[in-house]
C-alpha cells in the first residue's frame, strides 16, 4: 500500500531530557540537595556507583546543545527545572542563580527559535523537604504551588506549555512501594498516600497557574497498556489490577472519575479513603496531557507478585531493547486511541518515547551507527500518525532523548539518546537516529514514506 505519514501542520517536533539526568553541577551556585543527590550515594543504589554529580555537564554546555538541537531541526525542546537549584530548601528562600540558569536557558532557546516546554517536577525533589516527609507530607500541595508560582511568573509569556509532573506511577512505585528510585522506601501504606498528594500538588499548581500564569498547563502520564495473557479469567483480572495500578491509578482521578476499584484488591489494608475535596482539587481541568510511552505489557496472574499480584510475561517472539522492554508499536497507537477515549479528547502530545540499545561506544568517522533505535523511531513514529488516523487529538512528539544521559538507578549503562554522548570527553555525536529525526522534523514525516 502507498501511504504518506506526513504528519499534520502545526505538529510538534522535539526532544525531552531531565534535570538530574543530564545537567550535572547539581550543587552549584548555591543550589540545595535534592533526593538524587543522596540517593545516588547510598550503597548499593546506584549501577556501577554511577551518580550524576556530573552527567552530561548540560549546566555548563547548555548552549552547545541548544546548538545540538538546532542541528537536529528541532522545534521544541522539554526540559525540567531542578526545585531545589531554584528553591535550596524547597520553599521559602528564591537562589537567583540557580533560577538563571533556566532564564539564560529559555531565553538562548528562544533566540534559536526553539519552544521551551516546562516540567516543574522530574523526580528531584529537594531533600529539606523530604526532611519534612517529602510526598508523604499533605503540605506538599501548598509547596509545589508556591514553587510553580516562582517559574510561572518568572517566565510569564517566554513559556507558553507547562507540565506539572513527570509520571506520578512512576515517582510513587520507584520512590515508596518498591524503593528502586529516590527516596527509596519501601512501603504500601507509604505508596497510597504519597501518591493522592502527588495528585493534590498537581491540582494545587494548576489551581496556582489559573491564577498567576499564562499559557496552557497539563500533566505527563506513563501509560503501559495491558494486553491478556489468556482467555483465563484470573489472567484477565490480574489484567485488570495491572491497569488500574499502573494506568488508572492516576489518569482516572484527573478525569473526575476517582480511584478504580481494582487498587483496594491490589492495596488491601494499605488502601484508604480520601476526602471529597482533594478530587475537586486532583481533577482541575487541564489544557494539554502528555504521554510518556515505551512499551506494553501481557501480564498474568501470579499471586507472589507483590502486591498486584500480577507478572508480565516475555513475549519472546518480538525484539527487546536493552532495558527489557518489548518493542511492540502497534500498541503506541492503540495507547493513543484509549487515551483519547478515556480524555474527552483532550489535546495529547507524546512527551517521551524512546529506546535504550548497545550503542558502538565510539564514534566511526564522525558516526554512530545505531539500527534497533532506527527501527524502533521510524515504528513508533508511523504508529503516532495512525492514530491521528484514527481521529486522535496529537499535537506533537518529544524524542526521549536528547543526550545519552544518566538513566536513574541505572546510570549510564543504558543509552537512550539519538545523539551519543562520551562520558571521558562529553563529545556529543548525533546518532543515524537523530539524522534521521532530522530528516523527519524537515519533511513532516514525509521521510518515512520511503521506508
Ligand atoms: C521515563 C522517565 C525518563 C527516562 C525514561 C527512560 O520513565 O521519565 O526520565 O528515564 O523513562
Amino acid at each position: 500500500m502507498n501511504r504518506s505519514y506526513e504528519f499534520p501542520g502545526g505538529f510538534l517536533w522535539g526532544a525531552a531530557t531531565a534535570a538530574y539526568q543530564i545537567e550535572g553541577s547539581s550543587m552549584a551556585d548555591g543550589a540545595g540537595e535534592s533526593i538524587w543527590d543522596r540517593f545516588v550515594h547510598t550503597p548499593g543504589m546506584m549501577k556501577d556507583g554511577d551518580t550524576g554529580e556530573v552527567a552530561c555537564d548540560h549546566y555548563n554546555r547548555w548552549r552547545e546543545d541548544i546548538a545540538l538541537m538546532t542541528r537536529l531541526n528541532l522545534q521544541a525542546y522539554r526540559f525540567s527545572v531542578s526545585w531545589s537549584r531554584v528553591m535550596p530548601e524547597g520553599r521559602g528562600r528564591i537562589n537567583e542563580a540557580g533560577l538563571g540558569f533556566y532564564d539564560r536557558l529559555v531565553d538562548g532557546l528562544l533566540e534559536a527559535g526553539i519552544e521551551p516546554l516546562c516540567t516543574l517536577y522530574h523526580w528531584d525533589l529537594p531533600a529539606a523537604l523530604d526532611d519534612r516527609g517529602g510526598w508523604l507530607n499533605p503540605d506538599i500541595a501548598d509547596w509545589f504551588a508556591d514553587y510553580g508560582q516562582v517559574l510561572f511568573e518568572k517566565f510569564k509569556g517566554r513559556i507558553k506549555t507547562w507540565g506539572t509532573i513527570n509520571e506520578p506511577w512512576v515517582i510513587v512505585d520507584g520512590g515508596y512501594l518498591h524503593g528502586a528510585l529516590a527516596p527509596g522506601h519501601r512501603s504500601a501504606f507509604e505508596a497510597v498516600i504519597a501518591g493522592h498528594n502527588v495528585l493534590r500538588a498537581h491540582g494545587a499548581a494548576v489551581r496556582r497557574f489559573r491564577e498567576v500564569g499564562e499559557g496552557q498547563i497539563g500533566i505527563v502520564l506513563n501509560i503501559e497498556p495491558k494486553y491478556p495473557a489468556s482467555d483465563k479469567p484470573e489472567d484477565e483480572a490480574a489484567r485488570r489490577r495491572a491497569e488500574a495500578q499502573m494506568n488508572r491509578w492516576f489518569l482516572d482521578p484527573l478525569m473526575g472519575r476517582g480511584y478504580p476499584e481494582g487498587l483496594k484488591d491490589v492495596y488491601g489494608r494499605a488502601w484508604r479513603e480520601f476526602p471529597k475535596a482533594d478530587f475537586d482539587l486532583i481533577a482541575e481541568p487541564t489544557d494539554w496531557m502528555g504521554l510518556n510511552w515505551y512499551t506494553r505489557a501481557v501480564p498474568e496472574n501470579d499471586p507472589s507478585a507483590w502486591p498486584v499480584r500480577a507478572r508480565p510475561v516475555k513475549q519472546v517472539q518480538h525484539a527487546h531493547t536493552e532495558t527489557g522492554w518489548e518493542v511492540y508499536p502497534t500498541a503506541l497507537t492503540d495507547t493513543l486511541v484509549w487515551l483519547h477515549e478515556q480524555t474527552d479528547g483532550l489535546p495529547l502530545m507524546i512527551t517521551e518515547n524512546g529506546s535504550a540499545w548497545y550503542d558502538p561506544p565510539h564514534a566511526i568517522d564522525g558516526r554512530i551507527h545505531d539500527p534497533m533505535r532506527v527501527e524502533y523511531l521510524k515504528n513508533h513514529l508511523k504508529a503516532a500518525h495512525d492514530a491521528i488516523g484514527k481521529g486522535v487529538n496529537l499535537t506533537g512528539y518529544m524524542a526521549w532523548s536528547l543526550l545519552d544521559n544518566l538513566e536513574w538507578s541505572l546510570g549510564y549503562s543504558k543509552r537512550f539518546g539519538i545523539t551519543h554522548v562520551n562520558f571521558q570527553t562529553q563529545e556529543r555525536t548525533v546518532k543515524d537516529s537523530g539524522l534521521l529525526y532530522a530528516e523527519v522534523i524537515r519533511t513532516h514525516g514525509k521521510v518515512l514514506d520511503t521506508f
